[in-house]
């Protein structure tokens, strides 16, 4: 039998995965050690492997097929738009990708101007203005921290993942327009899923069952 591969999103989202996947009897304590520098962790009774990457790579390891299954944020996914399968919202990691900035430039978006939005999430961004708002932009992308660009006068408004909205009370700045909700995602390989199909629907199925609640 081969190993499946899980590319898992390094951080809280791997953390979780791991507990979900406890839950069905699946472990791997070597990965709990926080000191190892192991890339590459497997679990032997079911045949399973396991790699932390950043969130960004996990759909391209999911794609070129160097993992079978990725666990990755809805906004990756989106933004990435790689060849892959979403077959199962697993309801953590909720957050909300939106329009953001200081209230007084509103009006900005509403009258269709020529304005710079800063973002990590590029494609995500061009999409919303472009597709669905008819309103052409000047997009700036950005690494990280992308709430200083409106402050400091990058641009007039931002695109960018809120969840608690601390970030942007603590800065003065609002939520204009919300662009979609999101969570983390299972993904998988497309001739994985046609080759391994029985084991990998097996697993998702499993995985569903065993959702934490996680309403509010
Ligand atoms: C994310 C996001 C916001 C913040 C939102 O940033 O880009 O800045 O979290 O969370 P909140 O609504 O709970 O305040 P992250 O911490 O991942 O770092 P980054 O800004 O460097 O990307």
């Amino acid at each position: 039998m081969r190993y499946l591969t899980f590319a898992l999103t390094k951080g809280r989202l791997a953390v979780q995965t791991m507990e979900l996947l406890e839950r069905l009897g699946i472990s791997c304590e070597e990965m709990k050690d926080k000191h190892t520098r192991k890339l590459i962790f497997t679990n032997e009774q079911y045949g399973l492997r396991f790699f932390l990457a950043k969130g960004p790579d996990v759909p391209t390891y999911v794609e070129y097929g160097a993992a079978d299954i990725g666990i990755v944020g809805k906004d990756t996914i989106m933004e990435e738009n790689r060849n892959i399968y979403e077959v199962l919202d697993l309801g953590f990691g909720r957050c909300r990708m939106c329009v953001c900035g200081p209230e007084a430039n509103r009006h900005y978006l509403q009258h269709n101007q020529l304005i710079r939005v800063a973002t990590k999430y590029p494609r995500i961004a061009r999409d919303y203005f472009y597709e669905k708002k008819n309103q052409t932009v000047e997009l700036i992308k950005l690494n990280g921290s992308i709430e200083l660009a409106p402050i400091v006068g990058l641009s007039e408004v931002i695109v960018d993942i809120v969840e608690t909205g601390s970030t942007l009370r603590e800065n003065g700045l609002t939520v204009l327009e919300e662009i979609c909700p999101l969570s983390a995602r299972v993904v998988v390989n497309p001739v994985s899923m046609k080759m391994d199909n029985a084991r990998i629907t097996q697993l998702i199925q499993a995985m569903r069952a065993n959702l934490p609640d996680v309403r509010s």
